[in-house]
This record gives C-alpha cells, sequence and structure tokens, in this order.
C-alpha cells in the first residue's frame, strides 16, 4: 500500500511554532514515526510539505500517477480557505483523511469549516501528532 501524508503551509514550523497549541514534535519526527509505522506494515509512506498552495495541488495530481492509495492531510490554514485543494482531491479520487493537531473547534469561528471534510473519508482533530498515527492505522486497515 501507498500512504501519501500531505503537510500544508507553516507544518514545516512544528517543534518551534506555538508549542502549546502544536506540540514540540518535528515535522520530520512526525514524518519518521509514520515512516516506521508503515515499514512495519510492509506499507510506503511519502511525506510532502509545501507553503504553497499550487505546489500541494501539483502534488495531489501527482499521486494518482504514482497510483497513491491513501492520502492523510493537513492542509494547514488552506484548510479554510483552499477550494483548488479541496478540487484536487476530488478530482484525483483517492480517499482522504483530514488531520488537524489542534481542536479547531475550539479555537477562533475562522478555523470550524473546512472545505476538505464533507469530501474525506474521516476527520482527526486535536489529537496532536497521534492523529496522524491514527490516520494511518485506518488508512492501512482500508
Ligand atoms: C492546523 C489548524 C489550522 O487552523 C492552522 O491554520 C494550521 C494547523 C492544525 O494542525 O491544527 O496551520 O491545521
Amino acid at each position: 500500500q501507498h500512504i501519501l501524508v500531505l503537510h500544508g503551509p507553516n507544518l514545516n514550523l512544528l517543534g518551534t511554532r506555538e508549542p502549546e497549541i502544536y506540540g514540540r514534535q518535528t515535522l520530520a519526527d512526525i514524518n519518521a514515526r509514520l515512516q516506521q509505522l508503515a515499514a512495519e506494515r510492509a506499507a510506503s509512506c511519502a511525506a510532502f510539505q509545501s507553503n504553497s498552495e499550487g505546489a500541494l495541488v501539483d502534488r495531489i495530481h501527482a499521486a494518482r500517477e504514482q497510483a497513491v492509495d491513501y492520502i492523510i492531510i493537513n492542509a494547514g490554514a488552506y484548510t479554510h480557505t483552499s477550494v483548488a485543494i479541496r478540487d484536487a482531491l476530488a478530482g484525483v479520487a483517492i480517499p482522504f483523511i483530514e488531520v488537524h493537531l489542534s481542536n479547531v473547534h475550539k479555537r477562533e469561528s475562522f478555523r470550524h469549516h473546512s472545505y476538505l471534510s464533507d469530501l474525506a473519508q474521516g476527520v482527526v482533530v486535536g489529537l496532536g501528532a497521534l492523529g496522524y498515527e491514527a490516520a494511518l492505522h485506518y488508512a492501512l486497515a482500508n
């Protein structure tokens, strides 16, 4: 199974970015853990981070060529703004799980709406880095 983990804007700053909200793990720590879990299950897990909306759209398109089975995506702030990322995910028709480190529902109201959630297989919010692991376990079981 091929899993693709997509990280949106500012997630490259994890570890130092508002650690009381996002935790102290770096993106490299999170990706390494996911790769280890996937390897234990004889699956592959590629990770991609970009601060650019278009680069994320392009990576989603490439996922179809690469026969990615499942996408796990934390689109960061683009979650709340990006029709383009929504359309890309719909366009490639690869099942995906939406993850947010923080509980977006107990934060500012502009974080309560997601352009992705109604297309997602599932949504994990507020569980920190464990949310990605839960999403990966689900993807590998389905
Ligand atoms: C986030 C929540 C978003 O509202 C925010 O813009 C982020 C991170 C999270 O993981 O909690 O960049 O997606």
